[in-house]
């Protein structure tokens, strides 16, 4: 057992302190030492930013476990009841968390407390106490991607904690010749280590590896660890799964993208000792696995590279055996994601599943969105709905949908008084009856001069002025299309209905979400998406100023 001078010294203080006589100790493993200081780290760090009632008592017993675990006569036995009462009494003040609704916006670029993009994605996640650890690729470099963490109590305040892997520094291959993707972190509750997983990769993927990488605190510099082909087998897009009974597994495409991988991992989760071959040939991706009761729910995508395809859900009662066949949820895009993590909300009311997703190139690598919306299992399904915006509370587990007309412009003025035109049962009125489920269709793509983009267009007449601040054009989400999804639009207004402005335009439509323009005030807005063979919109609405 290693004991350094600071150590012995604050052991020597804490028994003079306490006065205490000592329970005669074996001295302890170095193990379940590291275990309860990792443990006691946690704790100082949960103290340390947080304020909620208790604190005293919560650092009463750090201090408790501070002096057990300095003793050199504590035992693997005192230690562990240290570890246990630490464990007890930091859930106790979590319980004094004060409920909060948070509100989270999908859509745009997340920032940092330095005012800078959040760069992680393909995103990784852990919980310790309050506080949500995230990992991901930070793509700014596009094909260079390393990897940061941040930390946030709400999933919407992130402070950047460190570039936890970092390109050159932690390997030399990393940044040239080697990139990672999805990295996932792990806490190793009996060797004290966080435990990175990702997919090691060459710049033409033709690597298949996965890699490990450790380091003794959740922000520390990660080290590397191993890298190679789990139990030889090519291995690309990954996710990790923690069991309720402490088994960690890695699950990873492999043989070329034709089956996933299921690898059990070894008690201290740095090595695969077994593996199951999960949907043989069906060519899934992205697999995300969480829990609910006793059974298991994984949701996975097609290979399109980084297009959107449908979000497939399979379930079973025994991990490694009786996946259901599996069947597709949400819309064919899966609302323009791809699955990075599912996060289980635990709280003192409800459970909440937050399905966390990549909006790859949106539209470019780096401004790939983080996608986040709470999604639900039934016994043998899974309710899977994107929302532009949602409330949730971390204390008591519940989220609650948002009005989504709220802030908006008041519609019930507005008339279409001209359009490009509408398929049969697919009227333009659609866009402001409220209704997410009728929808605008115009399958008639009208050319406009030669070599110009073919359009298709609305025109509102507000019947008063509007003062606005920006729009949302909600795509259709059934389950059956996504045809005539708005990409290249204009957004022109107009006082009289004869003299046009533009406001908004671009080859990029973010989608089901907000765009912004400078705050005015027109009577006449003209909405065009441009260069689509069909166009199709569930709502239109003006962001209210
Ligand atoms: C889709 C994967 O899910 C991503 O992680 C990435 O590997 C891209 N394919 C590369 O095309």
């Amino acid at each position: 057992m290693r004991l350094s001078r600071n150590v012995i010294a604050a052991a020597t203080i804490a028994m003079a302190c306490q006065g205490a006589v000592w329970a005669l100790g074996n001295g302890g493993s170095d193990a379940q030492q590291k275990r309860l200081e990792s443990h006691l780290r946690i704790a100082r760090d949960f103290a340390t930013n947080s304020d909620y009632a208790g604190k005293e008592t919560f650092r009463k017993a750090i201090t408790l476990a501070e002096q057990v675990n300095a003793n050199p006569a504590s035992g693997d036995k005192e230690r562990q009841q240290a570890l246990e009462a630490l464990k007890k009494a930091s859930k106790e003040y979590l319980a004094n968390r004060p409920g909060e609704w948070v509100r989270i916006k999908n859509g745009k670029m997340w920032t940092d407390d330095r005012g800078r993009e959040v760069q992680a994605h393909g995103a990784g996640f852990i919980l310790l106490n309050d506080t949500y650890y995230m990992i991901g690729e930070d793509r700014s470099d596009k094909w260079r991607p390393d990897v940061n963490m941040y930390s946030s109590k709400d999933l919407k305040n992130w402070k950047f904690e460190n570039k936890i892997i970092a390109n050159e520094k932690t390997h030399p291959e990393l940044g040239s010749t080697r990139m990672i993707e999805r990295p996932k972190l792990f806490f190793n509750d009996s060797t004290g280590q966080f435990v990175v997983w990702c997919h090691w990769e060459a710049r033409d993927y033709s690597a298949s590896e996965a890699g490990v990488f450790v380091s003794d605190s959740v922000a520390g510099d990660y080290t590397f660890h191993s890298g190679g082909r789990p139990l030889g087998i090519k291995s690309r897009d990954c996710n990790i799964f923690l069991d309720d009974d402490g088994t960690a597994y890695f699950i990873s495409t492999i043989e070329e993208n034709t089956d996933l991988g299921l690898f059990r991992l070894s008690d201290d989760y740095l090595e695969p000792v077994d593996y199951t071959v999960l949907f043989p040939g069906d060519r899934r991706e992205a697999p995300a696995i969480a829990r609910k009761g006793d059974r298991y729910y994984m949701l996975s995508s097609a290979c399109t590279g980084w297009d959107p395809n449908p979000a497939n859900l399979s379930y079973t009662d025994t991990l490694t055996k009786g996946w259901s066949p599996l069947h597709k949820v949400g819309n064919p895009i899966a609302f323009d994601t791809q699955a990075a993590s599912i996060i289980k909300v635990e709280g003192s009311k409800d459970t909440t599943y937050l399905y966390i997703g990549d909006r790859w190139q949106d539209p470019n690598l780096p401004e790939s969105k983080t996608i986040i919306f709470p999604i639900s299992f039934t016994d043998t399904d899974c309710a899977f709905n994107y929302v532009p915006e949602f409330d949730i509370n971390f204390a008591t587990g519940e989220w609650r949908p948002v009005d989504l007309r709220e802030g908006m412009a008041d519609r019930s003025g507005w008339k279409v008084i001209e359009s490009s035109g509408e398929k049969a049962g697919n009227p333009v009125g659609n866009i402001f009856d409220g209704d997410l489920t009728t929808i605008w269709i115009d399958e008639a793509a009208t050319p406009t001069a030669e070599g110009e983009d073919a359009i298709q267009y609305f025109v509102i007449d507000a019947g008063k002025p509007v003062a606005y601040k920006g729009f949302r054009a909600t795509p259709r989400s059934d389950a059956g299309s996504s045809e005539g999804l708005v990409r290249k639009y204009r957004l022109e207004t107009s006082a009289d209905g004869k003299k046009w402005a533009t406001v908004s335009e671009g080859d990029w439509l973010p989608y089901w979400t907000y765009v912004d323009t400078d705050p005015e005030s027109a009577r006449y807005f003209r909405f065009s998406s441009l260069g689509n063979h069909s166009t199709s919109l569930a709502e239109f609405d003006l962001i209210a100023q």
